[in-house]
């Protein structure tokens, strides 16, 4: 609870900034935007969770009939509404919202969208329970997921082991627990999800694309 509310703050306070920074892998988040328009039918109804400032859900928007974007960041859903208000799309809903907080919604979704999420959840065994329990049979999960390397690495271990820590103790990094895209893809299996499409980036930190329909 403690470590939910330090990210809020965390969040929160960087929200303006977070919107104002432009998008470090541009080829990879047109990449991955394309892919997931490609899974959605105009009539779906999507759930994103973590969306940030809203952007990827404004892009998504004119391909399904309606999407529901959430954050537990009052500040990114602050500004996710200002560009509402500017580009006046009707089919899209912003509110804040933890993951496992969705209960009130009472709807099924077609898809939920998770993009540069799952490594910053405490309780990510729960949260992909609780996520599949959100989405109709046969529809998807689409999330795209920051995973350690599978051979670790000298470098990888001072990233995760020193400087995360050295930056959440002094407030500049939220919480973060990188596992590697196979245990990923084993939990989402445990969970009622089969895995249709995955795509990686190469580097110290493999950035993984999945796509999960749930059986
Ligand atoms: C790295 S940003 C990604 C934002 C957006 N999905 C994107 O790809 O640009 C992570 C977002 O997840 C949100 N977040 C972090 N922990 C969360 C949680 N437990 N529940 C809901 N949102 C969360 C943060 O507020 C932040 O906006």
């Amino acid at each position: 609870m403690a470590a939910l509310s330090k990210d809020v703050a965390f969040w929160s306070k960087i929200s303006r900034k977070y919107a104002a920074s432009p998008i470090r892998d541009m080829d990879g988040y047109l990449m991955t935007l394309e892919r997931t328009k490609s899974h959605l039918k105009s009539e779906d109804k999507v759930l994103e969770i973590g969306c940030g400032t809203g952007s990827t859900a404004l892009l998504i928007a004119p391909h399904v009939a309606h999407i529901t974007a959430t954050d537990l960041s009052l500040g990114m859903i602050e500004i996710a509404n200002e560009k509402l208000v500017r580009e006046s799309v009707g089919n899209v809903t912003f509110k804040v919202a933890e993951v496992l907080d969705h209960s009130s919604d009472d709807v099924s979704y077609d898809a939920v969208l998770a993009h540069n999420l799952l490594h910053l959840l405490p309780a990510l065994d729960s949260a992909l329970e609780y996520i599949s329990s959100l989405i109709k049979p046969g529809g998807l999960f689409i999330s795209k997921t920051v995973c350690a390397p599978e051979h670790g690495g000298f470098k990888y271990a001072m990233i995760s082991k020193v400087a995360i820590p050295f930056m959440q103790a002094i407030g500049k990094a939220p919480f973060v627990d990188f596992i590697t895209a196979e245990t990923l893809e084993r939990k989402m299996n445990g969970v009622g999800f089969d895995i249709v499409e995955k795509t990686d980036k190469i580097g110290m930190f493999t950035s993984r694309y999945i796509v999960a329909r749930k059986s």
